[in-house]
């Protein structure tokens, strides 16, 4: 009998060992990875190339690479189903980022970047030329697997958009040689913002941790960050980001890591006061971590070494492959 052709579209995402995941990397990414498994072909990688655009602790970065792949997989990701590994175990990222330094990417673009601007701040003369050109890595890291899906929060969605240029831009030149990404973002969530200062998003690389709720904090400290959280003035709840971008953030984080409506939600409180919504919103918060953290802590990094070196062994046959036709369109392979 002839063997079936493996039709699924290919899913890439990553996330940076650059700090403590925390549930707006959840939300925004983690959460869409899971329930993509079943109908595509996953990859996800822990990219540390990405982390080291700003200097990290060698110590902190070797833990952290492990605690993310451990996080992949209590929240869910199948490493039988999907592909986990570690961007730096595959030299063809690199090789990659570097051609499309070359060929596709330009000054410009980069320019353009709003990540680069927020991330360097005042000092853009003295950040790294890893951290501005970190958009072509990332590019290079979608490309090298056909990815036509990938699904991101919304600050990713420029960077996305530049790997759609950079393909198009080769491919004119080259040959049809990549396919031609997109980034799914989720409607509700995209952007869940700091707990202290809804202007900001929640962050990982946030120097101060009670902007955050992480995956991985202490219950109690967690049930503490909701209650300091800020909130708007006013004192009905509702779901309004342009006057009450405070409580429409608490309230988007409820009914994802509830598993409720919004609307509902607002239905529910009314006639009630922020103190009980966010004693309420603490509860559901604690029950999810509680889940969570029972899960991560029945993994050991043993285990997360093996998914790492088997991902690894798959995800790198796959990259050769697109590395050797760039080189061949190139001209030197
Ligand atoms: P990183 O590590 O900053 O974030 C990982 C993922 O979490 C999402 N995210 C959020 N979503 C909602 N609300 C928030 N407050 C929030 N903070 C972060 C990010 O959008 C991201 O999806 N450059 C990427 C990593 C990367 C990558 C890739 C992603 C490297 N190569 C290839 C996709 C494909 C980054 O720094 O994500």
């Amino acid at each position: 009998m002839e063997k079936k052709i493996e039709t699924k579209k290919i899913i890439f995402s990553g996330i940076q060992p650059s700090g403590n995941l925390n549930i707006g990397n959840y939300i925004g990414a983690i959460s869409q990875w899971v329930n993509m498994q079943e109908k595509y072909n996953c990859i996800f990688s822990v990219v540390d190339y990405h982390a080291i655009t700003v200097k990290q602790n060698p110590e902190e970065l070797r833990r952290h690479i492990l605690e993310i792949t451990k996080i992949y997989l209590a929240a869910g990701i199948d490493p039988e189903k999907s592909i986990i590994f570690q961007q730096s175990a595959i030299p063809a990222h690199t090789e990659l980022a570097w051609v499309l330094n070359c060929y596709g990417a330009r000054i410009a673009d980069l320019n353009k970047m709003t990540q680069f601007k927020d991330k360097s701040g005042k000092n853009q003369e003295s950040a790294s030329v890893g951290l501005y050109d970190y958009p072509v890595l990332m590019a290079a890291d979608i490309l090298l697997y056909n990815t036509e899906i990938v699904p991101v929060g919304e600050d990713q969605k420029q960077h996305v958009e530049l790997a759609r240029d950079i393909a198009k831009r080769f491919n004119n030149e080259y040959g049809d040689i990549f396919v031609i990404p997109q980034a799914v973002i989720r409607k509700d969530g995209a952007r869940i913002m700091s707990l202290l200062d809804a202007s900001k998003k929640m962050s990982k690389s946030d120097s101060n941790q009670n902007n955050c709720i992480a995956l991985l904090d202490d219950i109690e400290v967690a049930r503490k960050k909701i209650m300091r959280a800020v909130t708007d003035s006013g004192t009905d709840i509702e779901y309004d980001m342009e006057n009450k971008p405070a409580l429409s953030n608490l309230l988007t984080i409820y009914a994802i890591l509830g598993n409720r409506e919004i609307p509902r939600l607002v239905k529910d409180y009314r006639g009630k006061g922020y103190g009980d919504f966010k004693k309420d919103l603490a509860d559901v918060v604690v029950k999810f971590l509680t889940n969570f953290q029972d899960k991560y802590n029945k993994i050991s990094d043993a285990d997360a070494q093996k998914v790492l070196e088997a991902g690894k062994k798959r995800a790198e046959a796959i990259a050769a492959k697109k590395l050797t036709e760039v080189r061949q369109a190139i001209g030197i392979g």
